[in-house]
């Protein structure tokens, strides 16, 4: 899961896909395009939306994309079209970039984004949670029946 900061919609992201899978089965991670906030723990707005739907974050740490993450993945979801042409930029086959989709693609509509709640209201950090929400049950079906 990979946003810009990695401290509000990527450790959100992460989180509740975690919550979906088996953990013995599945790698999730997420992280940053951007290195403005290693090692930062997750924004508290993204903590508390987490804590109040059962999830905790409170102990991720923000961490930047880094180019190995093309192999160790096999799906790279992306928030948002900067992340996406940030993250293609640094594929080095068609390989590494057939594994980089936009998140909400998997609800079927196309070119969406989950939008950036950093300078946003508080609300921003609901809307940013149903989005991601319903992609990662979209995801864990798919992940589930392969
Ligand atoms: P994120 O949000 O990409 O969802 O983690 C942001 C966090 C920090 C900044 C921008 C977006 N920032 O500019 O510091």
């Amino acid at each position: 899961m990979v946003c810009l900061g990695n401290i509000c919609r990527s450790p959100l992201a992460e989180g509740i896909l975690k919550s979906k899978l088996d953990e013995k089965l599945f790698l999730v991670d997420s992280c940053g395009t951007a290195g403005y906030h290693i090692g930062n723990s997750p924004d508290p707005r993204s903590i508390d939306i987490a804590l109040k739907n059962g999830i905790d974050i409170r102990n991720q740490k923000a961490a930047q994309f880094k180019k190995s993450d093309f192999n160790t993945y096999d799906h790279i979801y992306v928030m948002d079209e900067s992340n996406y042409s940030d993250i293609i930029e640094l594929a080095n086959n068609d390989t590494e970039k057939s594994k980089v989709h936009l998140v909400l693609d998997v609800l079927g509509i196309e070119n969406i984004e989950v939008p950036d709640p950093y300078y946003g209201l508080e609300n921003g950090f609901e809307h940013v949670f149903q989005l991601l929400n319903e992609a990662c049950n979209v995801i864990t079906e798919k992940l589930s029946s392969n």
